[in-house]
């Protein structure tokens, strides 16, 4: 058995911040953030929490999936900013839209989270141990960013994505999931304090990484760039996808991006994406798509998914 997407849901706050706005609490310019990064907002939550917006996002995903939420029968939510340790996000979530028949738990992987939560949902299916999944990949980076520190407040935003996996017979595909934890001081974040990166090693070491797990997953399914439809990448910044296109020798329009809408919103941004795309009817039924992963621990991934 394989799980197949039946749904998709995504939610950002209202608010937002741009490069302009940011540009007067912090020595930055607009012109700077977009050429280092391509990113032109961000959206931060003011009313909103880690579990508010994993709710709203799930429950588009469950109305679009056409299941019920006593179906679900695993609910797992990606996070590093969930609103308090006890109890998880997971079952938050579980208590507010009822999904009461679901095991709940939730998953930390930074920014390569969403994809390790899909790969996990994927092996649950496999082993007969559930049938349907609602996966989410919820943050609010908001609150883990100082924002008197310029290297890291204009990359991050808040956001939420959703979806659910239905059990269908069909073969699992090979995944290339990596985490190697020497590396793990480029990107910290402290108990109690913000978020610290070394900014040109995440970027060497993702444009290095990236394109050779792609180039294992395509192997090890013995595909091709070309059976490819999309190349969803982590949305962390446009340099490093752009990047990953170059050295892959892959046109850069299979690669979409929203990242200039949201800025890095780590376990979300694959979702979002995948829900932006679903919505505006890019995605077809048979379409294979590359999801790709990175980010701190270090850790990093790329995954098949048949839409
Ligand atoms: N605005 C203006 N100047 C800034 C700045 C900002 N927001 N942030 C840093 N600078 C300055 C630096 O102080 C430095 O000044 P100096 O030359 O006088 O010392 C200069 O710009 C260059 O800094 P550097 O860190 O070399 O810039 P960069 O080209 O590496 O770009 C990043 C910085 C963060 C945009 C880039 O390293 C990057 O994208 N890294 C990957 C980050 C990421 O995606 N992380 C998440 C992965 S999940």
């Amino acid at each position: 058995m394989i799980g197949k997407i039946c749904g998709t849901g995504s939610y950002v706050p209202v608010e937002y911040m741009d490069n302009h706005e940011l540009s007067r609490t912090v020595e930055t310019s607009d012109e700077w953030i977009r050429e280092r990064t391509g990113i032109v907002k961000r959206h931060i939550a003011k009313e909103d929490t880690t579990v508010s917006m994993a709710v709203k996002a799930a429950k588009q995903a469950l109305t679009d999936s056409e299941l019920c939420e006593e179906e679900i029968d695993l609910l797992i939510v990606s996070t590093i900013s969930s609103n308090v340790i006890l109890p998880c996000t997971a079952c938050e979530v579980q208590k507010e839209i009822h999904a009461i028949n679901a095991t709940c738990f939730d998953l930390n992987a930074a920014c390569t989270g969403f994809l390790f939560a899909y790969n996990t949902a994927q092996a649950y299916i496999a082993a007969g141990m559930c049938k349907n999944v609602l996966l989410i990949g919820a943050e609010c980076l908001s609150t883990l960013i100082d924002w008197k520190d310029r290297t890291t407040c204009i990359l991050f935003g808040d956001g939420a994505g959703a979806v659910v996996l239905r059990a269908e017979k069909g073969n699992l595909y090979r995944t290339v999931s990596c985490s190697d934890g020497r590396k793990g001081t480029a990107l910290t974040c402290d108990t109690g304090d913000y978020i610290k990166m070394n900014g040109q090693e995440v970027f060497k070491f993702a444009v290095r990484q990236v394109p050779e797990a792609i180039a294992g997953v395509l192997k090890e399914n013995n595909l091709k760039e070309e059976d490819i439809a999309h190349f969803i990448l982590h949305q962390a910044n446009r340099r490093i996808v752009e990047a990953v296109a170059r050295r892959m020798n892959v046109e850069l329009d299979k690669f979409p991006m929203n990242l200039q809408e949201y800025g890095n919103t780590s376990s979300a941004s694959i979702p979002l994406l995948l829900d932006e795309m679903n919505r505006q009817g890019k995605l077809k039924r048979g379409q294979k798509l590359i999801l790709a992963g990175f980010g701190a621990g270090l850790s990093w991934g790329a995954s098949v998914l048949e839409w």
